[in-house]
């Protein structure tokens, strides 16, 4: 396999943004903004099949999510419903439900402060030390699911539905997560990884963070070919940005949606970058005649 040399650094760039930063910061302003209208605009404009697609790759990683002490981390989670999907398939902590929204609440808090620096990285301490209550994880005491998004404003939406429940939400960026070297053993994602500034070094801080035998998996649309490609190109670029428009008053974002999968790596492009960044066996599963799938990879 071979990386794209048309493409030095693939990653999301809205129109009208000239740098990673910039991009970062006009993708992060985006999802806050319309995050009061993003779960019932996304249950609309999919038909509902996104919760197909959050539950069945949810049921494709049981094995990891029934051990107690596997440390899971849904990237860019934004409202949570990824996540949730996760949470059936963990094992439950015994006894009274341990609310945990407390906790959450103090580390979005402590977090939300944030701006992201110059550099691109946002100075964050507060939620550093969050692996360290790991170990202690046993079949009645399992390690939480850790939810993280940059966007205060979804991931705010999500505290309500983690509501007693083994989730612990954490407000960062995915290109500098507050967690230690070789501390996770499976990483999420679902239709957050194309919003990613640079996917080579999302991957490699996804590979920073796995242990050796630590998976990845992500859930992305993509734009598939033939007459299927067609019909969803003109749903994407036509229908879309309208409905979506409609719903949220804000057009421009979902313009931006169609335009970041169109320009999204094709399946055999994307494996080369997971394979480049490391990663062991990276496949991809159609899912819904190929308007979206999930890559999965192992860190060696
Ligand atoms: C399309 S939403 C997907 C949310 C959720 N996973 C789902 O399936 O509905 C993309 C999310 O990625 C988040 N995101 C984008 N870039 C990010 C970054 N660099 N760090 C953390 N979150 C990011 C956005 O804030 C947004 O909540």
């Amino acid at each position: 396999m071979t990386i794209p040399d048309h493409d030095p650094t693939p990653g999301a760039r809205p129109a009208g943004t000239s740098s990673p930063h910039e991009a970062a910061e006009n993708i992060q302003q985006m999802f806050d903004t319309i995050a009061p209208t993003y779960d019932r605009a996304n249950h609309l404009l999919s038909a509902g099949i996104d919760r197909s697609w959050w539950n069945r790759t949810a049921r494709a990683l049981r094995p990891i999510l029934q051990r107690p002490e596997a440390v899971v981390l849904d990237l860019c989670c934004g409202t949570g419903d990824l996540t949730l999907a996760l949470d059936k398939h963990r094992p439950h902590p015994q006894g009274v439900p341990h609310d945990r929204r407390g906790e959450a609440e103090a580390i979005v808090g402590l977090v939300s402060s944030t701006t992201l620096k110059s550099s691109g990285a946002p100075s964050m301490t507060a939620s550093s030390s969050w692996v360290g209550c790991t170990p202690s994880a046993s079949p009645s005491n399992p390690a939480p699911i850790l939810a993280l998004d940059f966007s205060h404003n979804m991931l705010s939406l999500s505290l309500p539905k983690f509501a007693n429940k083994n989730i612990v939400p954490i407000e960062a960026d995915a290109l500098h997560l507050p967690l230690a070297d070789n501390s996770v053993d499976l990483v999420t994602s679902a239709f957050g990884f194309r919003n990613l500034t640079s996917y080579p070094d999302g991957l490699a801080e996804l590979h920073r963070v796995l242990r050796p035998g630590g998976q990845i998996a992500i859930l992305e649309c993509n734009q598939p070919g033939g007459l299927v490609g067609w019909l969803y190109s003109f749903y994407f670029h036509h229908i879309l940005p309208t409905l979506g428009g409609l719903i949220s008053g804000k057009r421009r974002a979902y313009a931006y949606l169609p335009d970041s999968v169109m320009k999204f790596p094709r399946p055999p492009q994307m494996k080369a970058l997971i394979a480049a960044a490391g990663f062991a066996n990276p496949t991809w599963t159609s899912y819904t005649l190929g308007t979206a799938g999930l890559y999965r990879a192992t860190k060696s």
